[in-house]
């Protein structure tokens, strides 16, 4: 059984791992089928260099910190992964204007950036009656999927199977990722090489390694994980492992569920989510292509440029490099 499923007979393939995206909009294909619309639209590095220009570091209003951005990659994360790039490859070019910049800072006129469109349903994008279908590989419920992957073989890479818990190093910390799980590990854009996935910490997510807020929720959730099945063992001395572990889960899940649903997107939204009042068959539980591809990632547009940390006296803490700040583009999991 994919993770995800068992749950309504309606939807029985919608909201599990490797599922079609939902339509909340009828497709626009440039050919009704599967080419990419928009080749006479302008540019869309040309549309954020209008849309999105603007000074960085400046402080939220709402006194949102960077937590809340962070936790909303997360939230994407345990949700959706719908983007990377099918086979074979499909490129295409974003185009760059003559002097932008970023980009083309000598004014050649001649760059672009690279865009790989993503992985699709083989099924699909053969005719109008059915046009291409992107998949989603994660499961759309809040399951926790972020934490205990979307596959047994993979959780059991980082089961303890004695008591429950997840396996830790000596400092209570995630393992690395010695199994070699596949993990996202692109290659290093300066050193045109894969670094060793056995560098990274093998959590349930191959993107969580990417930079290291992400990864302190992962971090974050996987001791909670431990710290829920110490407290199930202890009030339950009798229980098996499975026991342990399933009950550790369940609470991990309904934690995620509430503080995502009660917290997160009030904060997010600036509005309040209505009480949850139980079960509702006819909602469709699946991601629609218009949120997983524009509406969620406005959560981009929120990230900022670095992070200050600080120890446990709330001093802050300085980068190796003597900074205030840690640049974020400069930790990713790529360059580690
Ligand atoms: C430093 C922070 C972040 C980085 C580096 C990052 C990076 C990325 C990358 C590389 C992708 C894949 C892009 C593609 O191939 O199309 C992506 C996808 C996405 N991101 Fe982020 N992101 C960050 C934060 C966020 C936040 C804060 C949100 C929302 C609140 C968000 C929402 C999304 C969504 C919805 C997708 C599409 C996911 C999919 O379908 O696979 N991201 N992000």
């Amino acid at each position: 059984m994919r993770p995800g499923m068992n749950r309504e007979l309606r939807f029985k393939d919608v909201g599990v791992a490797a599922a079609t995206d939902a339509e909340d909009a009828p497709p626009s294909y440039a050919d009704g089928v599967y080419m990419m619309a928009g080749q006479d639209r302008p540019s869309p590095r040309k549309l954020s260099r209008i849309l999105m220009k603007g000074k960085d570091g400046m402080p939220s209003r709402k006194n949102r910190t960077a937590l809340l951005v962070f936790f909303g990659q997360m939230v994407s994360s345990e949700i959706l992964m719908a983007s990377e790039m099918g086979c074979p490859i499909e490129m295409h070019k974003i185009n760059v204007e003559k002097c932008d910049e970023m980009y083309d800072a000598d004014c050649s006129g001649e760059k672009y950036m690279p865009f790989y469109r993503a992985g699709y349903d083989a099924t699909t994008g053969q005719s109008p009656n059915m046009p291409r279908e992107q998949i989603n590989s994660k499961t759309s419920w809040i399951d926790g999927s972020f934490v205990y992957s979307t596959s047994e073989a993979w959780v059991n890479t980082m089961r303890s199977f004695s008591n429950g818990t997840l396996r830790t190093d000596e400092n209570g910390m995630p393992p690395r990722n010695k199994e070699r799980v596949p993990i996202m590990n692109k290659p290093s854009p300066h050193l045109f090489k894969t670094l060793s996935p056995e560098r990274m910490y093998l959590l349930g997510d191959e993107r969580t390694n990417q930079n290291p807020a992400l990864l302190s929720f992962g971090i974050l959730f996987f001791r909670w994980h431990n710290k829920v099945a110490l407290r199930a063992q202890e009030e339950h001395p009798d229980w098996s492992d499975e026991e342990v572990f399933q009950r550790a889960r369940r609470i991990v899940i309904a934690t995620l569920q509430n503080v995502i649903m009660y917290e997160y997107l009030p904060a997010f939204l600036g509005d309040t989510v209505d009480p949850y009042k139980g079960y509702r068959p006819d909602v469709h539980p699946g991601i629609s292509h218009v949120f997983q591809s524009a509406a969620f990632r406005f959560g981009h547009s929120m990230i900022p440029p670095g992070l200050y940390r600080r120890d446990s006296q709330c001093n802050y803490k300085r980068t190796v490099s003597g900074d205030l700040a840690l640049r974020l583009c400069a930790t990713w999991g790529t360059r580690t």
